[in-house]
């Protein structure tokens, strides 16, 4: 795997799966009284937030400190950002910090890669969202929440054949972008679904069919991934009424009822309810948004272990979690 994790184009299809198998063996601990491990004990993770985010910021101080690594978060309001202080000197005093992983959310596209690539710092770097560039662990725990319900969870195994819809604002969602590249990654067929005014130039050469209706894509997808239409990323009028937006392009209960029965419904979060996604779609047991979340802290935990190596070494391929079974006996209560 590489050092840092910039965009899903980062993962080959075995970096991904082997992320997938660790979050796995690492979900166990979820379920356990005492959730945390010592495998990063002593290492530093900072959470550089300059962007507004609930789930994942939290998500990924969860996944940290279960790995008992200490955790500075950093949020650009209250900070000496919000004085003008550049990205450069924040990165210099993250680095004097002796930082072993940023993990960085920021409203400009290619923040993280600047990141990464200007020397300022040593640690590894994680995208948490990048303007409307990637969003690397969205698509990494949600292919998790794929594999989950459409394949058990089973170890080793990709999506191949799987055929995954994606709905709504393509062209504002980095987690669309996240996903087209990773589901094709792991063999999953993907389908983008938007209005032509919300999907961005140049989609024709992503690796996935483009479709102006909904309805017809319906039965043949195995998930629908609905995404919530981006206002705050919005300077003109995309659509001409949210009536009209959710009556072409909402879920509701009709359509979800065209979906094959055993198809899922995801959504990223933040929902419209009402908009995107009806609230009766939204509370169904068929719609995997709370479970996305949970995976979520099992999957960011898996990046951080495999980026930072741990203190029990890296583990070899196909051998995800060599050096942490003993560090999850220890922890059974
Ligand atoms: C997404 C994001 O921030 O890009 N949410 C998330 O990370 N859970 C999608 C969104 O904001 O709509």
């Amino acid at each position: 795997m590489k050092h840092h994790l910039i965009s899903a184009a980062d993962l080959t299809r075995d970096d991904a799966v082997l992320i997938l198998d660790t979050a796995e063996e690492l979900s166990r601990v979820a379920g356990r009284p005492i959730k945390k491990l010592p495998t990063l004990r002593g290492r530093t993770v900072v959470n550089l937030f300059f962007e507004d985010s609930t789930r994942t910021r939290i998500s990924f101080e969860a996944a940290a400190k279960r790995l008992s690594a200490d955790v500075i978060n950093f949020s650009a309001k209250g900070s000496s950002v919000s004085k003008g202080e550049s990205l450069k000197d924040t990165a210099l005093t993250l680095e004097a910090m002796g930082a072993d992983a940023v993990v960085i959310r920021h409203p400009d596209s290619g923040a993280p890669h600047r990141l990464a690539t200007s020397g300022w710092i040593g640690g590894a770097v994680v995208n948490a969202g990048d303007g409307t560039h990637e969003h690397p662990t969205q698509a990494l725990l949600d292919a998790f929440a794929l594999r989950r319900r459409l394949a058990g969870g089973a170890l080793g195994t990709d999506l191949t054949g799987r055929r995954v819809t994606i709905v709504g604002d393509i062209l504002h969602s980095r987690v669309a972008r996240s996903n087209v590249r990773l589901l094709t990654t792991l063999g999953a067929q993907v389908t983008v679904v938007a209005p032509p005014t919300l999907l961005p130039v140049g989609v024709d050469a992503w690796p996935c069919e483009v479709s102006y209706a909904l309805d017809p894509v319906l039965p043949e997808s195995d998930a629908v991934m609905m995404l919530r239409v981006q206002r705050e990323r919005m300077n003109a009028a995309y659509f001409p009424t949210e009536r009209e937006y959710a009556r072409r392009y909402g879920l509701d209960a009709d359509r979800m009822a065209r979906m094959p029965g055993h198809a899922i419904v995801m959504h990223p979060g933040p929902m419209n309810r009402g908009m995107e996604i009806t609230a009766e779609v939204a509370d169904s047991p068929r719609c995997t948004a709370v479970e996305q979340v949970s995976g979520g802290v099992s999957v960011r935990m898996a990046v951080l272990y495999l980026l930072l190596g741990g203190t029990t070494g890296q583990p070899a391929p196909g051998q995800p979690t060599a050096g942490l079974e003993e560090a999850t006996q220890g922890n059974r209560a």
